[in-house]
């Protein structure tokens, strides 16, 4: 019998695996994958492409509506195109990662992705994994399941260091201070801040590994399902 679809948000600050954990959830539940992370990335990349100053809150608002960004959700190989450029590699660079707290936190730039987010969650027949950091309180406030996923400091910038290779290689003592300066202006800005949303359930990653994490999400859904 075909499983009702099922809606699963996961929230939380960079470093807390969320990535990898929403990927494999999806993948073992059969469910699509949608990382808003990326999508707003996607959109620091074009301000950047077509030199609009990422300070100027009053010009990244006028050109929030022009870059056509769009993601693939097939969680064993997630796409990300805006203006059918293949941008997946250069949104994951220092200079993106740099100014996407700035840009995301322009209200036009939110109203604009939260809408996108919307669109795709409601065409996944099949239900979804959406991951970032305002979709259990904002963008998706009625997700049948809410996970905020949470670690220490130290264990996310131990991943995030593990995680930066070659050129974007930093110390561990410069990615705890990136994001923890990047977690206060996420937690911090008025429109849509990181918080937990009402109902989800916080999974504290700092002492377990990601199949352990993985596992707890699945249970958590499976239980879920069950009792609808
Ligand atoms: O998850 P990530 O590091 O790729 O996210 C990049 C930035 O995008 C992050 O600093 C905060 C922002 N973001 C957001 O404001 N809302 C989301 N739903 C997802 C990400």
């Amino acid at each position: 019998m075909a499983e009702n679809p099922v809606i699963v948000a996961i929230d939380g600050p960079s470093g807390t695996g969320k990535s990898s954990t929403s990927k494999a959830v999806a993948v073992r539940l059969g469910l699509a994958y949608l990382d808003t992370g990326a999508q707003y990335r996607a959109m620091t990349w074009w301000m950047l492409e077509n030199g609009i100053d990422v300070a100027d809150r009053a010009a990244v608002a006028a050109a929030a509506a022009k870059p056509v960004i769009v993601s693939g959700t097939d969680p064993r190989s997630p796409t990300i195109t805006v203006d059918g450029t293949d941008v997946a590699a250069p949104i994951r660079g220092q200079a993106v990662t740099a100014a996407v707290s700035a840009v995301s936190a322009v209200p036009e730039v939110r109203t604009r992705v939260t809408g996108l987010q919307r669109a795709i969650a409601a065409e996944a027949g099949g239900g979804i994994v959406v991951e970032g950091r305002d979709i259990g309180t904002t963008v998706l406030p009625d997700a049948d399941v809410k996970i905020f996923l949470t670690a220490s400091a130290e264990a996310r910038a131990a991943r995030r260091s593990a995680e930066l290779t070659g050129k974007e290689a930093a110390d561990v003592a410069t990615t705890r201070a990136d994001l923890v300066r990047r977690d206060a202006a996420d937690a911090g800005r008025t429109t849509s801040p990181l918080a937990q949303a009402t109902g989800a359930v916080e999974v504290d990653t700092t002492e377990l590994t990601l199949d352990q994490v993985i596992e707890r999400v699945v249970r958590l859904v499976d239980g879920k399902r069950r009792s609808r």
